[in-house]
């Protein structure tokens, strides 16, 4: 069984102190949760100040991009070797990125492919635009997303892969239980198709874009989703304490 996943990605939200704040707030009840992995993704600058506040914690961390170099002259980036001492993940290919920071496919690929070298695992975000979904294109952007970003990718080794509509990110409009579903199982006979059927029944597939406490349980009962990756509701301790416990709940009643 695929241990469900919870990871809050509080984008460019909280200063550090306010970070610290948000996670007294909530590791004594997440702490509590057992069977699911809780996964904060801060901003860079907090990473290592939550890292020594969550030591003998069950939480885990996270960052929210890297660059692909190792190091070098790269002003203003963070490479993966110095992510790897503060944190387990690192999302990559969030559509904020590809969108505002213009990452091409390739650009998303060399940076899983980064990541991985440095023992990081990635959560890579795909998922298809408003128009793209309309016009019914969502398994032909998926599958050019997952050709793009997983090129040369031998082993998954960790990768959880979050499926974000775009037109369903921080609009309060989220996709129905239903629809999440049926592309995500699109996007496990995919993986199946690259990497076997054993990786494919391992490999963790989230849903992410208006995840909230009201609506989380409809995500959760639905058997190909494994998770959620919560944008704005992960910044409310008691939300994201209530999508982590109904994620147990629901889950481990089955
Ligand atoms: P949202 O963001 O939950 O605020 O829609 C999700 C995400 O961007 O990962």
């Amino acid at each position: 069984m695929r241990i469900p996943f919870i990871a809050g990605n509080w984008k460019m939200n909280t200063t550090v102190g306010e970070a610290i704040r948000l996670v007294q707030a909530m590791r004594e009840e997440l702490d509590k949760v057992s069977h699911v992995d809780k996964v904060l993704c801060p901003p860079f600058v907090s990473l290592a100040p939550l890292k020594e506040l969550l030591k003998g914690s069950s939480i885990k961390l996270g960052a929210q991009n890297l660059y692909f170099a190792e190091k070098g002259a790269y002003t203003g980036e963070i490479s993966p070797l110095m992510l790897a001492d503060l944190c387990e993940f690192v999302i990559i290919g969030h559509s904020e990125r590809r969108q505002y920071f213009h990452e091409t496919g390739e650009v998303v690929n060399k940076k899983v492919l980064a990541a991985l070298k440095a023992g990081l695992k990635p959560i890579l975000c795909i998922g298809e635009k408003l128009e793209e979904n309309e016009a019914s294109r969502t398994e032909e952007v998926i599958t050019e997303q997952l050709n793009s970003s997983l090129a040369e990718v031998k082993d998954l080794a960790g990768l959880v892969i979050a499926y974000e509509p775009v037109w369903a990110i921080g609009t309060g409009r989220a996709a129905t239980g239903e629809q999440a579903n049926e592309t995500i199982a699109f996007i496990r006979q995919n993986i199946a198709k690259r990497y076997g059927e054993k990786r494919a029944q391992e490999v963790r597939i989230l849903y992410g874009g208006s995840v909230t406490a009201a609506n989380a349980a409809e995500f959760m009962h639905q058997p190909e989703i494994d998770g959620a990756l919560v944008g704005g509701a992960s910044l409310k301790a008691t939300e994201f304490l209530s999508i982590v416990t109904q994620t147990a709940v629901i889950k481990y009643r089955k």
